[in-house]
């Protein structure tokens, strides 16, 4: 699954660092983007959408709805869109949820922001939702606010073994989605404990969740196996910005071959028994060989 990030305000296509041909584009840009990757076989995709306005308390989502639609009037069912479902790139404090006075997390506003999202987005033509946000029950929510409007049918691939990792710099460099205070460390997963990430996967599993997921992949190779022993369900790896960026950038200082490195670790994750792989190299995982 390649991800793509498309913004709203941008005119021509803006680099990303460390991610090498990831860049961050317009609509039309995005669209030229999935031909060529059509053309290498890459056809699953994972998009970030960037609103040009920051909003906390109404959320204006027709820049979403406008590239959702776009793409798959276009490609059809020729691609297989997801799209991240999150705050973080909508609100002005780039945190994933809704605040109380005295940032108190608000639950249950932030699960009701997700669900409209994610049901704006099926009604644009998404085929499958993927919240990142970490939020509790967010899993639950959604699939029942689906479900009332009748798309049952919708997958939910949830990042549901998430951390509080070091291994997004270049991730919300890209999507401007850094929180303005604080860190993410009081929803997101504590890597120190095992038993906890494997509890937030079972619990995704029980609320509904279709496919999940380990983040960030290389560093959760040892989860992926419990995971899908404990809960039967798909798991794939999110192999994160700052760990493609690791070998993108060793490579341009010529440490290593980037190809060469990208294939190692691609291995590495399937080895560890990733049924699905996420990651900013995935249009030329075919050209080397690879698939799952
Ligand atoms: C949004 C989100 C993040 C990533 C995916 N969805 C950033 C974060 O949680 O801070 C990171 C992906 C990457 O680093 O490649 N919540």
């Amino acid at each position: 699954i390649q991800p793509l990030f498309i913004s709203e305000k941008l005119t021509d296509k803006k680099n990303i660092p460390g991610l090498g041909d990831n860049y961050v584009l317009n609509i039309k840009d995005a669209i030229i983007q999935i031909e060529n990757d059509l053309k290498n076989n890459c056809r699953n995709f994972l998009l970030f959408l960037i609103p040009e306005k920051k909003n906390d308390l109404d959320f204006d989502l027709s820049f979403h709805s406008k590239a959702i639609s776009e793409i798959k009037k276009i490609y059809k069912d020729n691609v297989f869109l997801w799209a991240d479902i999150c705050l973080c790139s909508l609100t002005t404090h780039g945190h994933c949820c809704l605040f109380d006075e005295k940032h108190t997390i608000n639950n249950e506003a932030t699960l009701a922001a997700l669900s409209k999202i994610a049901v704006t987005y099926v009604d644009a033509g998404i085929d499958g939702v993927a919240p990142s946000d970490m939020m509790d029950g967010r899993t639950n929510k959604i699939r029942e606010s689906l479900d009332k409007y009748n798309y049952d049918l919708t997958p939910i691939m949830s990042y549901s073994s998430k951390f509080a990792s070091n291994f997004y710099g270049p991730f919300r460099d890209a999507a401007n989605s850094a929180p303005t205070f604080g860190n993410r460390k009081n929803y997101q997963l504590d890597y120190r404990n095992r038993n906890d990430a494997l509890r937030a996967s079972k619990r995704c599993a029980e609320e509904g969740a279709d496919l999940l997921m380990v983040k960030p992949g290389l560093y959760s190779l040892d989860l992926i196996k419990p995971i899908k022993d404990q809960t039967g369900l798909m798991v794939g790896a999110y192999q994160v910005s700052g760990e493609y960026a690791g070998i993108t950038l060793a490579s341009e200082n010529n440490l290593l071959k980037l190809n060469d490195a990208f294939h190692e670790s691609l291995h590495v994750m399937k080895r560890a028994g990733a049924q699905f792989i996420i990651t900013y190299g995935a249009r030329k995982s075919k050209e080397l060989g690879f698939s799952v």
